[in-house]
């Protein structure tokens, strides 16, 4: 018998016992079966009393030859599955059944393994006491992604939570990532031991958070990341949230202020109120600096008002009463207000990584690609200074060298060459930046008239 039939019996079997037994509900589904049944909110889902229709999935779920090919991925599923004895199709709705779903049952347990089984709470919950079966129901739902992490799900309360034009406006501001949708995990980040230490306490706080409720901790779920560009703030933030199966919120605050500077209270009050409302979800204030600047007398009232808003903002969030939880991110801690400072319960350094951390970061990197006499401790012992980031854009540059001499695999040399190239840009760069303070342009002129019109201090 075809996998393919398995697949198809499995999900016929999950939608009749889903349809069938009402204390179920999304989380008993597995994932890929829930985003073909979820129902997309529409403009005239408003009941009469102003409050939304419930979107979501409803019973019964009926199946047809697209449904099932949408969610098991074969192409043509009732041809898989017709000269069972215990399926139908109706000529005329094209709808798929099952006429004797006890067969179906036994036929699905004499050849599911513990693994199918282990992911699919609503079949576990309808075979967890026969004879043979050592999988429970909560041990599926446990092995089961909750929907919180669905792309589907966050999709229709943002829908439902941005209806005016102006509202939407927000969304281009805030963006919101599915757990689902993160790639990088935290295996493949290389973090230091205090790093490692912040994680796991923040983990264990969210699993105790209820008892720490309890005994009259609330101070806890603000964090504070605090190192230079490329050391993996975001990255960890975003890893943190695939990690936890958590909605990942991330603003930038300069986005925030660009735009009008007048309304950047308003937004920041937005902001968080976007993430009540996916919560339970992190909050990820990245550019932390760009508002709470410590405050000058000469400021702009605008902006006065913005920073108030958004400290007043923390001190009304809490991860124990909204579940939500907040990191923020700066490359520029001494420019962090000290009444911003004090919000945070924690604060992690993200420092340029150590020469062991490098060749650690390295063997992560190129763990995919094809390398002669690769030594990740040489390269890591002359890339002293350089970032997680760094190393990242000088392996790519080895790779795509390499490619204009069609090669696929690298060498030892093609690396040492791209961290040379790197430092030479890097020292451009720098030059740069000096050149930058200067009144006149050395050796050029007619280009210096430019700095008339240099804005960048402003800011
Ligand atoms: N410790 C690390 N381990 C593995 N990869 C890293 C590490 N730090 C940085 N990287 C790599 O560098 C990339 C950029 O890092 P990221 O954007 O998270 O830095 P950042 O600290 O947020 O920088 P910025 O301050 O500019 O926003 C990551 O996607 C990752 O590939
Ligand atoms: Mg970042």
């Amino acid at each position: 018998m075809s996998n393919r039939a398995l697949e198809v019996v499995e999900f016929l079997l999950t939608a009749h016992l889903y349809s069938d037994n009402r204390s179920l509900d999304e989380n008993d589904l597995p994932p890929r079966y829930r985003r073909v049944f979820w129902t997309e909110p529409s403009d005239d889902d408003e009941t009469d009393d102003g409050e939304p229709n419930v979107v979501g999935i409803e019973r019964p779920l009926v199946v047809t030859d697209s449904v099932a090919r949408k969610a098991t991925g074969v192409e043509h599923p009732w041809e898989a599955i017709s000269d069972l004895l215990f399926t139908q199709r109706e000529e005329f709705s094209g709808r798929i059944s099952l006429t004797q779903p006890e067969m179906a049952i036994e036929w699905f347990l004499d050849r599911a393994d513990r693994e199918r089984l282990e992911t699919n709470p609503t079949i576990a919950a309808a075979v967890e006491d026969r004879d043979g079966v050592d999988v429970t129901h909560a041990e599926a739902r446990e092995q089961t992604r909750p929907i919180q992490a669905d792309r589907v799900w966050i999709d229709s309360l943002l829908e439902e939570y941005f209806d005016e034009e102006e509202d939407a406006e927000m969304l281009d501001l805030v963006q919101v990532r599915a757990p689902e949708e993160i790639e990088m995990t935290l295996e493949d980040l290389v973090l230091t031991g205090d790093q490692e230490g912040e994680i796991h306490k923040l983990m264990q706080a969210i699993e105790h958070r209820e008892y720490l409720a309890e005994i009259g901790l609330r101070e806890i779920g603000k964090i504070l990341f605090v190192g230079p560009p490329g050391t993996g703030k975001t990255t960890v933030s975003r890893a943190l949230a695939h990690e936890l199966g958590l909605p990942f919120v991330e603003v930038k605050l300069s986005m925030i202020t660009s735009q009008y500077l007048g309304e950047t209270a308003k937004n920041v009050e937005k902001t968080f109120e976007v993430a009540k409302r996916l919560s339970p979800c992190i909050l990820f204030i990245d550019e932390f600096d760009s508002v709470a600047k410590t405050r000058r007398s000469d400021e702009h009232a605008a902006l006065k008002r913005a920073v108030n808003t958004l400290l007043k903002s923390i001190d009304d969030i809490s991860l124990i009463r909204d579940e939500v939880i907040l990191i923020g991110a700066t490359n520029h801690p001494d420019q962090l207000d000290a009444a911003a400072w004090r919000r945070f319960d924690e604060i992690v350094n993200f420092p340029k990584p150590d020469g062991q951390m490098r060749a650690d970061i390295l063997r992560i990197i190129t763990r995919r690609m094809d390398i002669e006499d690769f030594d990740p401790d040489a390269v890591a012992e002359r890339t002293e200074g350089l970032t997680g980031s760094d190393l990242r854009m000088v392996l790519r540059e080895a790779v795509l060298e390499a490619l204009t001499e069609d090669r696929m695999t690298l060498t030892q040399e093609d690396i040492v060459d791209a961290v040379e190239d790197f430092e030479e840009r890097d020292n451009l760069k720098n030059m740069d930046m000096m050149s930058d303070g200067e009144q006149l342009v050395a050796g050029d002129g007619d280009g210096s008239h430019d700095h008339a019109h240099d804005h960048s201090h402003d800011h």
